[in-house]
C-alpha cells in the first residue's frame, strides 16, 4: 500500500482490539458458504440462516435484543434512554456475490456491532435506540434483483418480485416458505419513517481512491445509481462449416460489436459499464450461435448522464444489428436512482473521522451500490468508507488492514455520538 500523503487518523488501543475482533468475525462468517473453499452466501439459503444465527449471537453479546424480520434481515436493537424510542439504524449486508471476498457487507455489520458493544460496555444509553441490521440480500445474486433485504426494511418491496425464479427454477415465494418466512407478511418488515432518525453504513471502498490518497477512511457524498439489463442478440443457428459468410447471421459477432460499443460510449461519457455475463446458444463448437444473451450494468454519478449513454448504446447496437441482419432484445431488470447522503450525516461522519485524528477526510461518491440507497426512502443516510487493498472487491482476494478497521470503529463510534449530540 502507498505511504500516507497527509496526516491520517490513528486507532486507539481499544480500536485495535475491537478491530481484531471484527476481522476475526468476518473470517468466521466466511466459513459459512454453500461451497467449500470459497464464499457463496445467498438469499434464503441454509447459509443465509446460519449466517443470521451467528450474527444474532454477536448482537446478543453486545446487549441487543435480536430477531429476524419478515424478509430475512437479521436485526438487533439496543434501547435508548427509555424503551421504544425511534432508532438510529446502522447496517450493511450479510449476503455475497459468487466466490466473494469476506468484507463487502459483513465488515460494516461487524463495525456496527462493535460500536453498540462499546455503548453497552460503558452502560451508555443514547436519546434514541440503535438498531443494527444485517441485510439479507443486497447483491441480488440468487434472484437477479438487488437490495431486496433493505427494500423490505424500507417498506418498498416490489410485488413483481414474486415472479422471480432462481437458476434452479425455484420461485421467490417458494424460497420464502422453504426458509420459514411467510410471503404474506413482508409488509411487516417495513420500518416507518417516524420510527427512524437516520441510517449510517460503514463499508469497504471497493475502489482505489482512498489508497491512492494514503487515507484509511473517507466520507461518502452520494451513491451512483445503477441500471441493469438482460440483453440478447438474435441471429440464426446454422452449420459452422457449411454456411457461407454471406448467409451467416451470427449472434456472437453482433454481441462482440455490442460489448465494444458499450465500452467505447460509456468511457466517452464518463460512465461505468460492465458486461459481466455472456452466453452463446445453442453453445455447440460447430454451430453458429443463434442467440447470445448478456448482461449490462451501467452506472454514473448523475442519473441523467447514465440514461443518456444508455440511449446512445441502445441506438448503436440496434443500428449495428440492422446492418448484420440480427435482432436486438432488451429487458431492464434493475433501476436505482443515485442517492445523496444527508448533509447533517455527512457532517457527522466527517466529524467522526476528524475526531480520531484525520485532518480533512476525503469526500467521494460511491461507484458501488449499497443498502443505504434503499433506506434513503425512509430516512437520511450517511456512509463511511474504509480503504481496501488495491481497490479489489467482488473477489476472494479482498483485503483490509487491521489499523484501518480499528480506526474505522473509533470514527464510526464518534459519528454515532455526534448524531446523538445533534439530536439531543
Ligand atoms: O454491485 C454493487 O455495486 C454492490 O456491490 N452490490
Ligand atoms: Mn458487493
Ligand atoms: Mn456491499
Amino acid at each position: 500500500m502507498s505511504a500516507p500523503l497527509s496526516p491520517v487518523p490513528t486507532a486507539t488501543e481499544a480500536g485495535m482490539l475491537d478491530g481484531r475482533l471484527a476481522l476475526d468475525r468476518c473470517d468466521e462468517l466466511a466459513t459459512i458458504s454453500a461451497l467449500p473453499g470459497r464464499i457463496d452466501r445467498f438469499y434464503l439459503t441454509p447459509e443465509h440462516a446460519r449466517g443470521n444465527a451467528l450474527v444474532a449471537q454477536w448482537m446478543s453479546a453486545a446487549g441487543m435484543t435480536v430477531w429476524q424480520d419478515e424478509v430475512g434481515n437479521q436485526c438487533g436493537r439496543y434501547e435508548g434512554t427509555e424503551p421504544g424510542l425511534p432508532s438510529l439504524l446502522l447496517g450493511s449486508h450479510l449476503d455475497t456475490v459468487p466466490d466473494a471476498g469476506r468484507y463487502d457487507g459483513p465488515l460494516g455489520v461487524m463495525i456496527a456491532i462493535a460500536v453498540v458493544q462499546r455503548l453497552h460496555d460503558r452502560g451508555v444509553r443514547l436519546p434514541f435506540a440503535v438498531d443494527v441490521l444485517g441485510f439479507s440480500d443486497e447483491e441480488g445474486t440468487r434472484f437477479g434483483t438487488a437490495l431486496m433485504g433493505s427494500r423490505g426494511a424500507a417498506g418498498t418491496w416490489d410485488p413483481a418480485w414474486w415472479n422471480l425464479v432462481d437458476d434452479n427454477g425455484t420461485d421467490l415465494a417458494t424460497a420464502f416458505r422453504e426458509f420459514g418466512l411467510d410471503p404474506a407478511e413482508v409488509a411487516r418488515a417495513g420500518r416507518r419513517s417516524e420510527d427512524v432518525i437516520a441510517y449510517l453504513e460503514a463499508h469497504i471502498e471497493q475502489g482505489p481512491y482512498l489508497e491512492d490518497a494514503g487515507q484509511p477512511l473517507g466520507v461518502v457524498s452520494s451513491i451512483a445509481g445503477a441500471r441493469r439489463f438482460n440483453l440478447a442478440i438474435l441471429g440464426e443457428a446454422r452449420h459452422a462449416g457449411g454456411t457461407p459468410y454471406a448467409r451467416r447471421r451470427d449472434a456472437a459477432i453482433g454481441a462482440s460489436h455490442a460489448v465494444l460499443e458499450i465500452e467505447k460510449l460509456a468511457r466517452a461519457a464518463g460512465c461505468i459499464a460492465t458486461v459481466g455475463r455472456l452466453q452463446a446458444y445453442p453453445g455447440g463448437v460447430n454451430v453458429i450461435p443463434g442467440r447470445v444473451e448478456f448482461s449490462l450494468d451501467l452506472r454514473a454519478e448523475y442519473d441523467a448522464d447514465r440514461d443518456l449513454v444508455w440511449e446512445k448504446i441502445h441506438d448503436a447496437i440496434l443500428a449495428r444489428c440492422a446492418r448484420l441482419g440480427l435482432r436486438f432484445v432488451v429487458e431492464e431488470n434493475h433501476s436505482a436512482p443515485a442517492v445523496w447522503c444527508a448533509d447533517d450525516l455527512r457532517a457527522a461522519v466527517q466529524h467522526g473521522i476528524k475526531s480520531v485524528g484525520g485532518v480533512e477526510p476525503m469526500q467521494m461518491f460511491s461507484r458501488a451500490g449499497h443498502d443505504a440507497m434503499a433506506i434513503a426512502a425512509i430516512t437520511g443516510i450517511g456512509m463511511l468508507f474504509i480503504r481496501c487493498e488495491d481497490g479489489i472487491s467482488h473477489h476472494a482476494s479482498e483485503a483490509v488492514m487491521l489499523d484501518d478497521v480499528a480506526v474505522a470503529i473509533d470514527a464510526f463510534e464518534a459519528t454515532v455520538l455526534e448524531v446523538a449530540r445533534r439530536y439531543a
